[in-house]
């Protein structure tokens, strides 16, 4: 019999029950439940709204329950529509009359609102601490290769040379970020609904304020028909989800390109890398990959919990129902993507001499030629045209600045000097560029103290 079982006559079938059901998803909050319910029950004893022995039975049938649910012994009922049903029935048929009065001055909807609010701080701390750990192996992987030269690319096309320290510096940068935007997710879970009841308050002189201390929220929500029908901190939660996502895709997409033969920048350790069932030489980067791919679901998960409030009238809506699965989706995928990639970067082999030979193709000393020449008097924009037509000169012959002669570099501009060929080196191109985020090496070492000051 279903709790509303007084207005009934008759019942829903096996299937409609199914479809109607929401327990599944609910077990992720089911703590969250105990704790809202012990929280609610406190404060109605406190309030003279039950007794104290009632409220006593109550905590010991619920602090039972979450140890069972805990050692995964809790039985389970599929009739039972969701988590604040199956656990007020069985606290009810083990406790009696008590059971009974927990539900005094509460509805499911400003329940349901309370367990998803603390699911979502819960998910965000857990988030928080993945991030933390990801930044941490990128200042790692920073720090123990500070003098690796690569090429810096825009447009995939080889550009200055940069330090590969500087460039995971890059990512530790974009995860920090993405932490800022999970505290503010958190932040936005941290409001209180309990006590809004079905939607318009109640009539029992409630204390919002003591459950809001009782379960460590920050603050009430001061409108009962907001508190039932909001879902925004849940989006904020998805969106946090979706861009750190897209941060590591752009990793992952690193990562694949980097450990190509074209590339051979690193070598993937064999515990994150995959062979082919057929192609005996393959060493895949599939976790890469696959993180890459895991993008896409979560920001599908955006946009299936803005489409599902779209339009939504005030206050409690079944649709709302709809709203717990993407958000555990996106927090389970993100964390889960951030360990494997943790994982993937503390355990690559980074090719140094590859990264090296290859920051000095590609005319990447091309700036540092025009910079010399402006340097030694001539405007920068006549600099770049005389580098421009030697850059020509050596597409032609199929050769590198590097092997222009002294003579051939006079003929284009007599301010070339023997010295010139200090700025065709690609280390010292990187170090040279000591501007506060610059690449140069006490730039990034000064970065790198940045980031780990952060943590
Ligand atoms: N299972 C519901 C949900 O997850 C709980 C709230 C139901 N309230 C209601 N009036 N039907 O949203």
């Amino acid at each position: 019999m279903a709790l509303w079982g007084g207005r009934f006559e008759g019942g829903v079938d096996a299937f409609t029950q199914e479809f109607g059901a929401s327990l599944e998803v609910d077990k992720n909050m089911a703590q969250q439940d105990i704790r809202g319910s012990i929280a609610h029950a406190t404060m109605l004893a406190e309030q003279g709204i039950i007794s104290d022995e009632d409220r006593a039975a109550i905590v010991d049938g619920l602090t039972q329950i979450s140890a069972e649910i805990e050692a995964g012994a809790f039985v389970w009922d599929v009739n039972d529509e969701d988590v604040h049903m199956a656990i007020e029935r069985t606290l009810t048929e083990r406790i009696g009359t008590a059971g009974a009065r927990l539900h005094t001055g509460r509805s499911r909807n400003d329940q349901v609102a309370t367990d998803i609010r603390l699911l979502a701080k819960d998910l965000c701390d857990e988030l928080l601490e993945s991030n933390h750990e990801l930044r941490r192996v990128l200042a790692d992987v920073a720090e123990a290769n500070m003098d690796v030269v690569m090429p810096g690319y825009t447009h995939l096309q080889h550009a200055q040379p940069v330090l590969f320290s500087h460039h995971m510096l890059a990512y530790f940068w974009m995860f920090a970020r993405d932490a800022t935007r999970l505290e503010a997710a958190r932040t936005a879970a941290d409001a209180n609904p309990l006590g809004a009841a079905a939607l318009a308050g109640t009539t029992y002189p409630l204390d919002r304020a003591r459950t809001t201390e009782l379960l460590g929220f920050s603050r009430t929500i001061p409108n009962s028909l907001d508190a039932v029908s909001d879902r925004d901190y849940l989006l904020d939660l998805e969106y946090a989800c979706a861009v750190s996502m897209m941060h590591l895709s752009r990793l992952c997409e690193e990562i694949v390109l980097w450990s190509s033969s074209e590339f051979g920048y690193i070598t993937l350790s064999d515990s994150y890398s995959t062979g082919s069932s057929i192609m005996p030489q393959k060493k895949n980067p599939d976790f890469a990959e696959l993180t890459r791919g895991k993008c896409g679901r979560v920001y599908g998960d955006l946009m299936a919990l803005l489409t599902t409030c779209k339009s939504l009238p005030l206050a409690y809506n079944k649709d709302l129902q709809e709203c717990k699965e993407g958000p555990l989706d996106a927090a389970h995928t993100l964390a889960d993507c951030m360990a494997i990639m943790a994982g993937m970067l503390e355990t690559m082999r980074v090719n140094e001499a590859v990264m090296l030979s290859q920051a000095g193709t590609g005319f990447s000393a091309a700036t540092d030629v025009a910079d010399y020449l402006a340097k030694h008097g001539m405007p920068f924009r006549e600099a770049h045209a005389v580098v421009g037509h030697l850059v020509l000169e050596c597409e032609k012959r199929g050769c590198g600045l590097e092997d222009l002669t002294l003579d051939e570099l006079r003929a284009a501009s007599s301010l070339f000097e023997a010295d010139i060929v200090g700025s065709l080196d690609p280390a010292g191109i990187a170090r040279a560029r000591t501007t506060y985020g610059g690449t140069g090496n006490s730039a990034v070492a000064a970065q790198l103290a940045e980031a780990r000051a952060t943590l």
